[in-house]
């Protein structure tokens, strides 16, 4: 299976600085499509700017950080799918862990964005993972478990929805301390593990499932090393197009 790079940029870059950030990616050799896909997402500002430039590079696909629960209506502040996709973006990241521990967002909510985001025609880039405490009690299995049944049972997944995870424990999120690789490995094997329970064999062997958390060129030949991981979901160095390549570069080494 060929890697997945995804840069989220989260709160940081507006138009203009998103619009250098692209012209610096393209005047670089495109990577080899068929060792590496690149996504970006940009804040909702930036992506909408972005549609009709023609500076994003064609083998960089467009995703946001998050979407609604509802199609349309009455809901100040909020953006739907069909907004998302008229701006260029097919992803979408879900339940990322700043949205859920910062914001707020439960396991229902993210269920709800997940449902509204591929019945619009998004691509879902599902992020879970485990606080440190949670770590500490022996309850990654359980947690992990936990937001993949509630995002994910019952839910109609089809291959062409691209449904991929993102395990990104919460205590390496920009905090320079990466997940081992036996830690990574373990998580991994349990989202692939509970993934075949929920979506069934034919659909979740072709799920990517990425490592997210404090991700850098020094640490990231390890990791994308290890067979279960399919890529990395990146948030500081992916605001650098220099070492944002330099990691799809390695990825598709
Ligand atoms: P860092 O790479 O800055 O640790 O962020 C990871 C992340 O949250 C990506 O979604």
């Amino acid at each position: 299976m060929r890697h997945v790079i995804a840069g989220n940029w989260k709160m940081y870059k507006d138009s203009e600085q998103a619009r250098k950030y692209f012209q610096e990616l393209g005047s670089r050799a495109a990577p080899d499509a068929s060792r590496v896909e690149v996504l970006m997402f940009p804040g909702f500002v930036a992506l909408g700017s972005l549609a009709c430039q023609g500076v994003v590079p064609s083998w960089v696909s467009l995703g946001a950080q998050d979407v609604s629960s509802e199609p349309e209506g009455a809901f100040t502040g909020e953006v739907s799918p069909s907004m998302i996709r008229a701006a260029g973006g097919t992803f979408v990241l879900l339940g990322h862990s700043e949205r859920r521990h910062v914001v707020g967002e439960s396991d229902a909510l993210v269920r709800a964005k997940l449902l509204n985001a591929v019945q619009g025609g998004l691509s879902p880039v599902l992020c879970i993972g485990e606080s440190l405490k949670e770590r500490e009690e022996g309850r990654v299995r359980e947690v992990l478990f936990r937001q993949l049944d509630s995002a994910l049972a019952g839910a109609c997944i089809t291959p062409a929805m691209r449904l991929m995870i993102a395990y990104e424990p919460v205590w390496a999120i920009g905090t320079g301390v990466n997940a081992l690789p036996v830690q990574i490995d373990e998580a991994h094997a349990l989202v692939r593990e509970r993934i075949t329970e929920l979506l069934g064999p034919g659909i979740a062997r072709d799920v990517p499932i990425l490592y997210g958390g404090s991700i850098k060129p020094a640490n990231f030949a390890e990791i994308i090393a290890l067979k279960s991981v399919d890529g990395g979901l990146v948030g500081g160095v992916s605001l650098s197009p220099v070492t944002f390549m330099e990691l799809v570069t390695m990825a598709a080494g």
